[in-house]
This record gives structure tokens, sequence and C-alpha cells, in this order.
């Protein structure tokens, strides 16, 4: 097996995280991270609203719109809520790539967070329909994907938290979806 960059072995998605709150320059350092992503027509069609735990009412919001089975999250020291813009600014047209590039943007931050020793965990289960509606998006955008981030807490006071931190991380064989010049059906 090739190894690959040991920064991308060190990012993986945790569902326990300590109390230490992340401060605005760590915040900040995540989104600059975001601002430096490739786009299509460099159109930067990543937005986000973000919370800390203690941000009160604004805090309230993002956790509202989460499913039962992601509520570990609103433990997590910051939320983070993405949206995508759906097409060009300067000519109106559907940006096909929006929500790729929006996810390129998502791997930067969490790739910078594991260099911070902190961690990212993205969510797609949650109410997008409930944001668009509390936060007042307009059409033109489509909130994609919710994240939690935080410092990793590896002594989880829940069993069940321990159990799923646990298990081990599995992942396709290349040839299952890298073709030689030829294209496969592959599940
Ligand atoms: C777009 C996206 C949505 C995800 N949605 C959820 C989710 O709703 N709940 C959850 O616990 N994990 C979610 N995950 C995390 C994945 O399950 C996780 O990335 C995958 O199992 C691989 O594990 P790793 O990130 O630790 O390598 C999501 C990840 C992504 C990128």
């Amino acid at each position: 097996m090739p190894s690959i960059n040991p920064l991308l072995q060190k990012r993986w998605s945790p569902i326990s995280f300590t109390d230490r709150m992340l401060t605005d320059e760590e915040i900040e350092t995540l989104f600059e991270a975001a601002r430096w992503a490739p786009s299509s027509f460099n159109e930067q069609p990543w937005r986000y609203v973000y919370a800390r735990k203690n941000d009160g009412e604004k805090r309230e919001k993002l956790e509202s719109l989460l499913s039962e089975g992601n509520a570990w999250s609103k433990k997590a020291p910051l939320l983070v809520m993405s949206v995508a813009k759906l097409t060009f600014t300067k000519n109106g047209k559907p940006n096909r790539h929006a929500q790729h590039d929006n996810g390129s943007a998502m791997e930067n931050m969490f790739l910078q967070a594991a260099s911070m020793g902190l961690f990212g965990h993205g969510m797609a289960g949650w109410d997008t329909a409930k944001a668009m509606e509390i936060f007042q998006i307009g059409d033109g955008y489509e909130p994609l994907t919710m994240m939690a981030f935080g410092e990793h807490n590896p002594t989880p006071t829940d069993p069940a938290a321990k159990e799923r931190e646990a298990k081990p991380r599995t992942r396709k064989e290349q040839s299952e979806f890298v073709f030689h010049g030829e294209w496969k059906e592959m599940n």
C-alpha cells in the first residue's frame, strides 16, 4: 500500500469533543483554509453560517436543525452550516460545480483543522428546508452540509460514543473506483 501524506492520515470524523472552545483565530483560520479552495471559474460558491457552543440563540438555531442521529454534534465547540450559491455571479448561469466546490472547501477546512490538532465532522443529517426558512435563505442557494469542529475527546463518558469511535475505518479498494482508460460500472 502506498502511504499518503500524514495530514490526510490524521483527518477523521470523531463524534466526541472536549469542552475547549475554539479561539477566534482558530475559527478564522478554518475559514481562511476554505477561502483558498479551488472552484470552477473561481466563483467561490461557498457560504457559511457558524456558531460557537456559547453563542446562545445563534447556536440554538443551528442545533435545532440537526437530526436525532447527529445529536452528538450539539456538544461540538463549533457548528458550521455550509450553503452553496447555485449560479455564477457574472452571468447568472447555473453553476453545476457549486456543490462540488463546497466539498473542496470543506476538505480544506478539515485538513486545516487536522494540522491544528482539531477535527471536523461533516453531516448530511439535518433539516435543510427548515434552514432555508429560519435563516431566510433565498432561491439560488442550497444548504448543503453541517460541520462540527473541535478538539477530540479520546475518553468519552458515553459508552456508545466510545464504541462507535473504536470501529475500524473502511475504504473501497482502488480497483473499485479507478479505471485505466475505460469505464466500469461499480457499486
Ligand atoms: C457530506 C457528508 C455528510 C456526512 N453526514 C454525516 C452525518 O449526517 N452523520 C454522521 O455521523 N457522519 C456523517 N458524515 C461522516 C461520514 O460518515 C465519514 O466521513 C465517513 O464514514 C468516513 O469516515 P472518516 O471521515 O472518519 O474517514 C458525513 C460526511 C460527509 C462528507
